[in-house]
């Protein structure tokens, strides 16, 4: 069973580009701190930190957060399993993810890392699914909005597989 392709690795390479275009152009001359939440946006954040450009200064880290619930549907309540490793107070911080669902992971994400004092905090996210929002959220750089089907590649997994596919398929239920 392998997945129905949604969108190419050329369509998605093109849009992270013009996200890449237009962090460059907000943020010139300026340093941001990229943080990636893995482990689904991996892939997007290694191609997006390359789509900016030499005007501004990155600097990339890293989070883990798992969200408690049955394996479809989150709860709510996430657990950051590994954290920032440096201090993001006074710094301006993009939080890159791979896919707003609910929105409830990235609300509780954003309202965390606020408390840390940033100088500003931004969410780009490779995918969007607003049928399925349960609470909003404000996303600065948006990759696609898509419907509600269960995607994987490009990073997205489903039980762990098929990150590794360089484009996003849709799961069919077989
Ligand atoms: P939510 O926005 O809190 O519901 O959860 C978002 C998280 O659920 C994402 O970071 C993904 O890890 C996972 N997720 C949601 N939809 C999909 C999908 O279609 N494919 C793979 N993972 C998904
Ligand atoms: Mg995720």
């Amino acid at each position: 069973m392998s997945p129905t392709i949604l969108l190419t690795a050329d369509t998605i390479a093109a849009r992270v580009h013009e996200l890449g275009r237009e962090i460059s152009e907000r943020h010139r001359g300026e340093s941001v701190v990229l943080v990636a939440v893995l482990k689904g946006s991996f892939v997007f954040a290694a191609d997006l930190a390359r789509a900016i450009d030499d005007s501004v200064t990155v600097e990339v880290e890293f989070m883990s957060v798992r969200s408690y619930g049955d394996s479809t549907e989150t709860s709510g309540v996430v657990q950051i399993t590994s954290d920032l490793t440096r201090s993001i107070e006074g710094k301006r911080v993009i939080l890159v993810e791979d896919i707003v669902d609910t929105g409830l992971t990235m609300a509780y994400l954003l309202e965390n890392l606020r408390t840390r004092g940033p100088a500003s905090l931004e969410l780009a996210s490779l995918l969007h699914k607003p049928a399925r929002a349960r609470t909003p959220v404000h996303i600065d750089y948006l990759g696609f909005t898509i419907d509600d089907v269960f995607v994987v590649g490009y990073g997205l997994d489903h039980a762990q597989r098929l990150r590794n596919l360089p484009y996003l398929g849709v799961l069919e239920e077989s």
